[in-house]
């Protein structure tokens, strides 16, 4: 079998969570491989609505296995408090979660790191979600960091060792800090960990695929904050792209079947840097307040913009998706016309090709005719009015991937898979 692979397109935040949870029961497995408590994935269903971090979306729909794989990175403080909420609410997960091994750690002091480093940046700073997901891969890279395997062993020791680094780091850009009852609470985490488990889940994988089992991998963030392809700096620090499913897995490329590009009907970002259609009048003002965008995580104000179909023609060609979802398509109902970005203007000259820098391009827009009908009830494409599939067919055409589901409304029920 093959793993599918669903992952955003723009800046994150783009519905990741719903949809996961929407494709499930079409899965035997669903594994996160990259990111870590950065992410926020909202679902809702039957009234309830949850945000999950590190956890798989996949744990609402019973009996599927859900695996927290090599290329995240864990703070092992916030994944017991997510765990503990879930359990509280009747979704006890310790026997059908697993952990990577090779997954690495977040120390408190990674997260003093990431807000020394905001400091100090000062108005460049990148507008981290503070959780030190930078600093841990840092570490991963430089070969420092700490995995889930190593807890077993000499951990306390290996440890410290880090911890002294960090704090030599700390002192030399003088940030004052205090994580006394932070570092009670995370080696609390760490004996949580146990309760769950931990595997080489790359061997894990491979074996369920061999057996037949069909794995959904969940991305996190978005192809323009990838660490390579994204707007550097301002940019997380994983490889969110297709190809970080195969490293933050264990999956071989040649083992990928369906990848599902997910964005939104317009585009939005959170935290600083470029954003070519961001919006600073009524319309920007009107997407924030219907789409309720703020931040999942941090609550801060996600910044609005019209779609850019430069960038999402990019993402689509560095993941290879065969597939695309459009979300949120129901906060443009009321919308009389609506823009969308086909190129940039870069010193003067068109281009459709995404430039190294998107710092000063000027987007190039067409007008299309909104649809003014409240789509939030609608069940099937047979319901879509005409200016809506118009939409849809114009998306297609300028992205030359078919639009395989439409979500109408936060909500399981509010999505159309598309006979195409
Ligand atoms: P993720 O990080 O990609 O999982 O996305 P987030 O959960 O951070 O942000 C998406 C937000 O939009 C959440 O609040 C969802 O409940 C909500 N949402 C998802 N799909 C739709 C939709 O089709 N329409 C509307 N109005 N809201 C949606
Ligand atoms: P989901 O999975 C939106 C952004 C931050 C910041 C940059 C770097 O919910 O789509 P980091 O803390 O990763 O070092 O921050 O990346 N960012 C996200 N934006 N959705 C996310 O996740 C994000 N995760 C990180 O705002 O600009
Ligand atoms: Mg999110």
């Amino acid at each position: 079998m093959k793993v599918d692979i669903l992952l955003g397109l723009q800046w994150g935040d783009e519905g990741k969570g719903k949809v996961v949870d929407v494709l499930t029961p079409r899965y035997d497995v669903v594994a996160r491989f990259q990111g870590g408590p950065n992410a926020g994935h909202t679902l809702e269903f039957e009234g309830n609505k949850y945000v999950l971090r590190s956890i798989p979306s996949g744990i609402f729909q019973g009996g599927k296995v859900n695996i927290i794989g090599n290329g995240v990175v864990l703070d092992p403080v916030l994944f017991r408090d997510e765990a503990e909420q879930l359990a509280a609410s009747g979704h006890d997960l310790t026997q059908r979660l697993c952990l990577s091994k090779k997954a690495h750690l977040i120390l408190p002091t990674h997260r003093m790191l990431d807000a020394a480093y905001e400091a100090a940046k000062g108005a460049g700073k990148i507008g981290t979600t503070g959780k030190g997901i930078g600093p841990t891969y840092t570490d991963k890279v430089s070969r420092n960091g700490l995995r889930i395997g190593d807890i077993f062993e000499d951990f306390e020791n290996r440890y410290n060792t880090l911890k002294a680094r960090h704090e030599a780091i700390l002192a030399s850009l003088n940030y004052e800090y205090d994580i006394t009852e932070l570092e009670q609470r995370w080696f609390e985490a760490i004996e949580y960990l146990k309760k769950f488990q931990i595997i080489d889940s790359e061997h894990t994988i491979n074996n369920l695929l061999k057996d037949g089992k069909s794995v959904l991998a969940e991305g996190a963030q978005g192809t323009m904050l990838d660490v390579d392809f994204g707007s550097y700096p301002f940019v997380t620090s994983s490889n969110t792209v297709c190809a970080g499913a195969c490293t933050g897995l264990g999956v071989a490329p040649n083992r990928i079947g369906e990848v599902y590009g997910i964005f939104k009907a317009y585009c939005t970002r959170v935290g600083s840097g470029p954003f070519p259609t961001e919006l600073f009048d009524a319309d920007g003002e009107k997407m924030c307040n219907l789409g309720h965008e703020f931040g999942s995580v941090t609550g801060r104000r996600r910044r609005c913009g019209w779609i850019d179909l430069v960038a999402l023609r990019y993402a689509i060609m560095v993941d290879g998706v065969t597939k695309l979802i459009m979300m949120k398509s129901d906060v443009l109902d009321t919308f009389e016309t609506i823009k969308a970005c086909v190129a940039y203007r870069v010193n003067g000259v068109e281009t459709q090709e995404l430039p190294y820098s998107i710092e000063n391009v000027e987007p190039v827009y067409v007008e299309l005719p909104g649809w003014q009908q409240d789509m939030t009830a609608v069940k099937s494409e047979e319901e879509f009015p005409q200016a809506f599939n118009d939409y849809i067919a114009f998306l297609e055409r300028e992205l030359g991937v078919p639009i395989a589901i439409v979500s109408v409304g936060p909500d399981r029920e509010q999505t159309i898979e598309r006979k195409l």
